[in-house]
């Protein structure tokens, strides 16, 4: 090739490349997103706001099934894209809102429905006064004997979940302190916002899903129209009874299927529970995943791989719009999952397990002294009681390990996401690579997870920001560092040491 060619081949070649990566992601076979990664959550990324495990503050309305939903749905729609429009649209409904029963899986017997009709300026609702009725339905939607009905159910129930906050990590030292302090996404997420507090469900009738859901996607930011009513008679369409597509980024993978496929699951879990319902994900990598829903009562006859093409269904379920994280629904999902609300056994009794990377699917990220560090481990605690997690478990077998955890000890990595499993009685330990700033080296928001997760769980959470040796994030774990936040984490449970 002469020189002369080059800047057009180059040219050439990055057009093919962007043309192919546009391909995959419209496939939806692999997601690409700017600024982050897969491993970043997707677009589950954003979440704040305060400690309540009680329930949402419901606020719904059923209409009648005329041609003007159309006009509310896309009134809706365009208000949702104007994140100042959506935040005061939530908060002056909220004036109008009641709260709940309080507590989870509790509806049963719960006789606390919401009477007062929607006020009429937090819709604009002239275009469809003629439509709105009350309906009587209590929350959660999680927890009942017998499922909801689809047939019954509003065609759009629109709530809002209580404000909760965040608390900081546990630092060892001050500097570690400042070092999660001074990272905009952690002020980002201590800050409450109340768009991230919503939960939309919609029931349309002859709804289609074109195979994959527009930017943002499938999340607490969707589009809010997004699944129509069509008179489609594509031969390329696939057609159900009920379906409910719940195509997120990353949804094949244990824990994006946790963090992004799972809290939406919650949200609807009493109307996806109906026999006839299927709900489509992405197709799993990880076994666990129809363990875990096996365990919410989604049998394997009720799942649907994503294959690509177009869905269509009679009654399709959208359920994108709920709370990044909120920990009414991992608490819920907890419970449905059987991990223990508390610790099942004495705490001297109870495991301290040491996470490795051994079956991660990303490299890196490995402690490069672990020998050492189980050694430390074993030293402090005995041997019998240290795990040195193999990298993969069943259901089950996670519930009953972890379950009985008193410490999870670990660098950053796919593994700390065991903690859903463990009882609020456990300490998390999370080691952060960091680069020499003191910058976590996880991509995007990836950094915050943990944290976030313990928060909802009520777990105590614990965070070493370690120097990387590499660049992928290997470390050699500060057995100091590591020995002090023990002795903090024994000294708070008055667990005095062995030797
Ligand atoms: C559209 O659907 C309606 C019923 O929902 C049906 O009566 C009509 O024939 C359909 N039209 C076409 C073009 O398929
Ligand atoms: C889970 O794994 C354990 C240990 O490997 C095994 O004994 C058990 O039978 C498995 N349970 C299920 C339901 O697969
Ligand atoms: C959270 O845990 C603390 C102790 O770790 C406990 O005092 C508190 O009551 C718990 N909160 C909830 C809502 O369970």
């Amino acid at each position: 090739m002469s020189s002369k060619n080059a800047p057009l081949l180059q040219a050439v070649y990055v057009t093919v490349l962007v043309y192919i990566l546009v391909q995959i992601h419209l496939t939806g076979v692999f997601v690409i997103t700017f600024n982050r990664s897969v491993s970043d959550l997707g677009n589950n990324e954003q979440y704040d706001a305060l400690k309540a495990y009680s329930q949402s503050r419901l606020v719904y309305f059923k209409r009648s099934r005329s041609q003007s939903d159309d006009a509310i749905i896309n009134h809706d729609a365009d208000k949702s894209r104007d994140p100042e429009v959506a935040s005061d649209m939530w908060n002056s409904v909220d004036v109008d809102s009641m709260r709940t029963k309080g507590g989870y899986l509790s509806n049963q017997d719960s006789k606390h429905v919401l009477k007062k009709e929607v006020s009429q300026q937090a819709y604009g609702v002239h275009k469809f006064q003629n439509h709105a009725q009350q309906t009587e339905i209590s929350f959660p939607l999680v927890g009942r004997s017998q499922p909801l009905s689809t047939a019954t159910f509003p065609k759009a129930l629109r709530f809002k979940y209580d404000a909760f906050k965040m608390a900081e990590p546990n630092c060892v030292d001050e500097e570690d302190l400042q070092k999660f302090r001074k990272h905009p996404h952690n002020v980002q997420l201590m800050q409450q916002k109340d768009r991230q507090l919503r939960g939309v469900i919609r029931i349309v009738d002859n709804g289609v899903f074109h195979g994959s859901f527009r930017p943002p996607g499938c999340g607490w930011e969707s589009v809010f129209d997004e699944i129509k009513s069509e008179n489609l008679s594509s031969p390329a369409a696939v057609h159900f009874d009920v379906l409910c597509p719940l195509i997120v980024p990353g949804g094949s993978s244990f824990q994006h299927f946790l963090d992004g496929v799972l809290p939406k699951i919650v949200q609807a879990h009493d109307l996806l529970r109906n026999k006839g319902v299927k709900i489509l994900i992405p197709r799993n990598r990880d076994k666990i995943i129809l363990e875990i829903l096996g365990a919410l009562g989604i049998e394997k006859d009720m799942i649907l791989f994503h294959a690509g093409g177009i869905y269509t269904a009679r009654k399709m379920i959208y359920t994108c719009i709920t709370p990044p994280l909120h920990p009414t629904l991992w608490q819920n999902a907890h419970k449905l999952m059987n991990a223990p609300e508390k610790l099942p056994v004495p705490r001297e009794e109870a495991y301290v397990i040491l996470l490795t990377r051994k079956q991660s699917h990303n490299g890196g990220r490995n402690m490069l002294n672990q020998i050492e560090v189980q050694a430390f481990l074993e030293k402090r605690y005995g041997k019998e009681k240290i795990i040195v997690y193999p990298g993969r478990y069943n259901l089950t077998t996670s519930v009953s390990v972890f379950g009985r955890a008193r410490l999870m000890i670990g660098v950053h990595g796919g593994a700390l996401y065991n903690l859903n499993f463990a009882s609020s009685d456990v300490s998390v330990v999370e080691i952060l690579p960091s680069d020499g700033a003191g910058n976590p080296m996880p991509q995007g928001i990836a950094h915050t997870i943990f944290w976030s997760m313990c928060n909802m769980l009520n777990q105590s959470y614990w965070r070493i920001y370690n120097k990387a040796e590499t660049r992928n994030g290997n470390v050699i774990v500060d057995l100091f560092k590591l020995g002090r936040v023990l002795d903090r984490i024994d000294q708070q449970f008055g667990y005095f040491l062995t030797n």
